[in-house]
C-alpha cells in the first residue's frame, strides 16, 4: 500500500462515535503497543489506551499507581500503529480529579504528545465539573461509569455494582451528569442489563459495555483478556483465543530445539554457503 494512501485514510473522531447511537454496534478494544494496535485497527472503530496497561503489561496490582507518563507512552505507540481508528487514552489516577486546571494541563498533554483523539476519565458528580471545563476547551473526553477501576481502594475490589436501589440510582445519575457535562460517549462497566440498559436510554451519547450487557450501544474488552493470554478469565468476558496456551507451547518448542542444537538449522544462519 502506498504511503500517499496511507494518508488519506480518515481516523474516526468523537463526532463519528456519538452519531453512532441506536445505530449499528461500536467495536472497542484495549491497545497498549503499536503492532497489536496494528492488528486491532482493521477491526475496531475505537482502541482505548486503557491505564489496565498498569495491570496487564506493567504487573501492577491495580490502575491507581499508573503515571500520566506510563499513558503518554502507550498512547504514542498505538497511535504509530492505528490509522483509521479512534484513539482514546485513560487519564491516570490523580491527573484529573483535582482542579479543572489541572485537569485541562494533563489532558492537553496527553493530546499533544501522542496525537490521540480523547481521553478518558472514571466520572461521577465530583468530576463533572472537570469533564465540562476540558469539553469547553476543546479536549473530547470519554466517560466511565459504574464500576470504576481506580476506585478500587475506596469499593475494596474489583465488584460488580448496582445491586441496591440507592446504588443503581446513583450510577444513573453519575451518567446523566456526565453525558450533560458534554462527553461523546461513556463505557459502563460491571452492571446489570437493567441497569445498563436503563443508562443507553437515558443518555443521548453511545453507551460502551464492558460486563454490562448487550444493552449498550458498543462493547469493548480488555484484548489480553479476550485473546486468553491470563490463566483467568473474568465471567463477562468471551474467550477468542488461547494465546496462553499457543504461546506456551510454542517455547517449550523452542527451548526443546536449543537444548537439542535443533535450532538454530542450516537455514537459519547467515552465509551459510561462504563458509
Ligand atoms: O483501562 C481500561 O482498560 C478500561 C476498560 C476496561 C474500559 O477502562
Amino acid at each position: 500500500m502506498s504511503s500517499h494512501r496511507q494518508e488519506t485514510v480518515r481516523r474516526l473522531a468523537a463526532p463519528d462515535i456519538t452519531m453512532r447511537k441506536g445505530q449499528t454496534p461500536i467495536v472497542c478494544l484495549t491497545a497498549y503497543t503499536a503492532p497489536m494496535a496494528e492488528l486491532l485497527d482493521a477491526h475496531c472503530d475505537l482502541l482505548l489506551v486503557g491505564d489496565s496497561v498498569g495491570m496487564v503489561v506493567h504487573g501492577l496490582p491495580n490502575t491507581v499507581g499508573v503515571t500520566l507518563e506510563m499513558m503518554i507512552l502507550h498512547g504514542q505507540a498505538v497511535m504509530r500503529g492505528s490509522r483509521a481508528a479512534m484513539v482514546v487514552v485513560d487519564m491516570p489516577f490523580g491527573s484529573y480529579e483535582g482542579s479543572a486546571e489541572a485537569a485541562y494541563d494533563n489532558a492537553a498533554r496527553i493530546m499533544k504528545e501522542t496525537g490521540a483523539q480523547a481521553v478518558k476519565v472514571e466520572a461521577g458528580e465530583t468530576i463533572v465539573h472537570n469533564i465540562a471545563y476540558l469539553v469547553k476547551r476543546g479536549i473530547p473526553v470519554m466517560g466511565h461509569v459504574g464500576l470504576r477501576p481506580q476506585a478500587v481502594l475506596v469499593d475494596g475490589g474489583f465488584k460488580a455494582k448496582g445491586k441496591g436501589a440507592e446504588e443503581r440510582r446513583r450510577i444513573l445519575e453519575d451518567a446523566r451528569a456526565t453525558a450533560e457535562a458534554g462527553v461523546f460517549a461513556i463505557v459502563v462497566e460491571g452492571v446489570a442489563e437493567g441497569l445498563a440498559r436503563e443508562i443507553t436510554e437515558a443518555v443521548a451519547v453511545p453507551t460502551i459495555g464492558i460486563g454490562a450487557s448487550a444493552g449498550c450501544d458498543g462493547q469493548i474488552l480488555v484484548t489480553d483478556d479476550m485473546l486468553g493470554l491470563f490463566d483467568w478469565t473474568p465471567k463477562f468476558v468471551r474467550r477468542y483465543a488461547d494465546l496462553r496456551g499457543e504461546i506456551s507451547q510454542a517455547v517449550a518448542r523452542y527451548a526443546d530445539d536449543v537444548r537439542a542444537r535443533r535450532f538454530p538449522g542450516p537455514a537459519e544462519i547467515y552465509f551459510a554457503k561462504a563458509g
